[in-house]
């Protein structure tokens, strides 16, 4: 294989230029011309492909985003998308992709590999939803900034002896607000995997209002059932019984920019000099992901069988370290 492309899909997320720079000078030493393709599978399918040199990927490590862009793409959920989009790979002399993204992302690399174009993904997402992969890149990044975000709420909570609503992303996975609420004290967290209960919720400032806690932090992720705004609602209706007065934070898309953390960086960069080793190598329909301290490949088709889950035993760890 002598000409491979790459491209980044779906949300972006922090140490994706990381993953590009490896996979393309990594290519680049094994003597393979690299092309990027902007915007995701919608410049695929538009055809917006251009060469990538050393130099293309020069100073880009330490920039959240992605230099290719990215974008969400429905044409490409179909069959002509899809064939359209290999159609432009082939014409360009292309031989195999590199397709960094999330789930749904994965879904299209599927879809590619099963028209018999060669593809290799790249677990990149802040939702940390992907089965194959310990941790998808922007993961800790993401951590990182919510973390900051807690700390500086709790300042101001502890002085106002208030509770706050603290907002994460994650439509259907609690990954985020569950190791944020861990590694931030929380004293609630509401994730979209556990039925939401918020008259525990009352109970649990009433609790903290009694003891006497300075604050009261929940973090809730955007997919959970009761979201910040509906838990406001709730507590404001039982004001006289919680104790505290509640404040909404809503993090929002703070949590996918920024400068990707060392972890982000390293990860990305194993990961993506892995998937062009695997693709110069005549390997297909896999992703390559952290399996322990390892980057091992599984079939993208395992990886989309199941939702990854999450760590019920975290979650009971957590609502005990709360107390
Ligand atoms: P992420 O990759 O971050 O999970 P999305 O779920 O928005 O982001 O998916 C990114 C893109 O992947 C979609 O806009 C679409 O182009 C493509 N995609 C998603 N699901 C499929 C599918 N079932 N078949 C083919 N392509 C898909
Ligand atoms: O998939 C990553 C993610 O950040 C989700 O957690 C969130 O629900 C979604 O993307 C937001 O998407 P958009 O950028 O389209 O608002």
């Amino acid at each position: 294989m002598e000409r491979i492309a790459v491209l980044t899909s779906g949300g972006d997320a922090p140490g994706m230029n990381a993953a590009i720079r490896a996979s393309v000078r990594v290519a680049l030493s094994r003597e393979a011309k690299v092309w990027g393709v902007s915007k995701g599978y919608a410049g695929l399918i538009q055809g917006e492909l251009k060469p990538l040199n050393s130099r293309s990927v020069s100073e880009i490590m330490q920039r959240g985003g992605t230099i290719l862009q990215t974008a969400r793409c429905e044409e490409f959920k179909t069959e002509d998308g899809q064939r359209a989009g290999v159609r432009n790979l082939v014409e360009h002399g292309i031989e195999g992709l590199v397709v960094i993204g999330g789930d749904g992302s994965m879904h299209g690399a599927l879809a590619i590999h099963r028209l018999g174009f060669p593809v290799v993904g790249v677990p990149a997402s802040i939702d940390n939803d992907l089965r194959g992969t310990d941790m998808s890149i922007g993961v800790d990044t993401a951590l990182n900034t919510i973390l900051e975000a807690i700390d500086r709420v709790k300042d101001t909570a502890s002085a106002h002896h208030r509770a706050f609503i603290v907002q994460v992303m994650g439509r259907h996975c609690g990954y985020l607000a569950l190791m944020a609420g861990m590694a931030g004290g929380a004293e609630v967290v509401l994730i979209p995997e556990v039925e939401a209960n918020p008259a525990m919720v009352v109970e649990e400032l009433k609790r903290a209002y009694a003891k006497g806690k300075p604050h009261f932090i929940a973090i809730v992720a955007e997919g959970a059932k009761y979201d910040a705004a509906a838990l406001a609602q709730y507590i404001e209706d039982r004001k006289e019984e919680a104790g505290f007065e509640t404040r909404v934070t809503i993090l929002g898309h703070i949590q996918r920019g920024g400068s990707p953390t060392a972890f982000d960086r390293i990860l990305a960069t194993r990961l993506g000099a892995v998937a062009v080793e695997q693709l110069l190598s005549g390997i297909s329909g896999k992703m390559v992901g952290l399996v322990g301290n390892e980057i091992k490949a599984t079939d993208i088709a395992t990886v989309l069988a199941e939702k990854k889950k999450v760590d019920k035993h975290l979650y009971t760890l957590a609502e005990v370290l709360a107390r």
